[in-house]
């Protein structure tokens, strides 16, 4: 009999010969923009620390308070010993922010999608679910063990159709990102919220990658397009430079979610100092200051477009990746994300351009499949508020070169 090395070893080979083998970079650096990988110091374009507030002074310091009064983990679960005042004033302080009456905390946003969805829905229901979401949504749709229905990406009135559809269920939940991840297009909130209410189907929104970045005051896109979900999903690692995730919406969902929701019941709290350094982000991302990086993030994304444009690279991912679409359907909305996809189609190829910008001094992975349909590799440009304007313009200057 082969040992489990071997056999393991013959898997990482035959993901090696496709260019999928993946590895963790070796990560140090100040913060997320001035980076070093290995022993290189690059300019990163990758991260999710949209507004720059990972490496801001106020988290550490909310953190050491949090420390010193609540300790450092929370040693249980919520539910036995692990709530802590950090954890409540974060969730009353998000509530707040978003205009809701509640707002639970997980210890990652792919938690809070996954407790959401299993919670939510079981065997006798219906989940319609765009095909590009983010793995944690499907892998919450899969655990859930409801009958789950793909639609095509952003199509609006294809998740209709399917909300419509015969069978008989207890309930029909509708589940998308607002702003996607991989390829930074935006959902069309407004017709996919008609859609739910005309089929009384429950409304969940991943607002991960739009929380803090986007909206009326960083509120999210479900704010700016005047919609309220039943469930909006975010993530505080992201915009709010901490990590953990939270769900908002009416007292009664937090209060099933606590019920029901095995990814926070099952699992120690997040630890207290991360909740408190995740409210200090919010008290930041929610002021001026946040007005101000948001204000720097779209300034570098209407500069990049014109770049991109010029060099005749970017443009949607998802008009390769899943083939011509009812424009109709889709969101024409000016609004423009932190999110900019660059795609190169093949494996090999989107691995020798990410080693291009690499030679330049850019840190830009490739992301390939399975995180990105087959033949849709890209690169997944990043932008943060802590970019300057000579970080963008090396930025194009190498994917001019390594783009030939
Ligand atoms: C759309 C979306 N939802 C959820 C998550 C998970 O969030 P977290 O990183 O907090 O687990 C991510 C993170 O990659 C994401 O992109």
């Amino acid at each position: 009999m082969r040992s489990l090395s071997a056999t393991l070893e013959a898997e990482l080979a035959a993901l090696a010969a496709t260019d999928r083998l993946r590895a963790c970079p070796e990560m140090a650096g100040t913060s997320r923009v001035d980076v070093v990988v290995g022993q290189h110091p690059r300019i990163s374009f990758c991260s999710n620390d949209y507004l720059g507030l990972a490496s801001h002074r106020a988290l550490p310091s909310a953190a050491a308070a949090a420390a010193a009064r609540d300790g450092f983990g929370a040693s249980a679960s919520r539910l036995v010993s692990g709530d802590l005042p950090a954890h409540r004033q974060l969730e009353v302080h998000l509530a707040t922010f978003l205009g809701c009456q509640a707002a639970l905390v997980f210890p990652t946003g792919y938690q809070a999608n996954l407790g959401v969805l299993t919670a939510l829905a079981g065997s006798e229901d219906l989940i319609v679910s765009d095909a590009l979401n983010h793995a944690s949504i499907i892998d919450g749709c899969r655990l859930s063990r409801a009958r789950v229905a793909i639609y095509r990406h952003a199509d609006a009135s294809a998740a209709a159709r399917l909300l419509a559809g015969p069978g008989r269920f207890r309930r029909r939940l509708l589940v998308t990102e607002s702003l996607f991840s991989m390829d930074g297009d935006i959902a069309p909130l407004g017709a996919l919220a008609e859609a739910a209410t005309a089929t009384d189907a429950i409304l969940i929104v991943d607002e991960a990658h739009a929380f803090g970045t986007l909206g009326p005051g960083g509120r999210g896109l479900c704010a700016a397009a005047g919609v309220v979900p039943d469930v909006l999903v975010a993530t505080l690692g992201k915009a709010l430079g901490a990590a953990g995730g939270f769900i908002a919406g009416d007292r009664a969902l937090r209060d099933i979610l606590v019920n029901l929701s095995r990814t926070f019941i099952y699992t120690t709290a997040l630890p207290p100092p991360v909740a408190a350094a995740a409210d200090a982000a919010l008290d930041l991302a929610a002021g001026p200051e946040g007005d101000r990086r948001r204000g720097l993030l779209h300034q570098h994304r209407v500069w990049l477009d014109d770049q991109l444009e010029a060099l005749g690279v970017g443009g949607p991912a998802w008009a390769t990746a899943t083939g011509p679409t009812d424009p109709t359907s889709r969101s024409t909305s000016p609004i423009r994300g932190p999110i900019v996809p660059i795609l190169i189609g093949g494996n090999a190829r989107a691995l020798a351009v990410s080693a291009g910008l690499a030679a330049r001094g850019i840190f830009a992975p490739a992301i390939r499949p399975p995180t990105v349909p087959a033949g849709s590799a890209r690169l997944r440009i990043t932008l943060s508020a802590a970019h300057d304007a000579a970080d963008l313009k090396a930025l194009v200057a190498a994917l001019g070169e390594a783009l030939e």
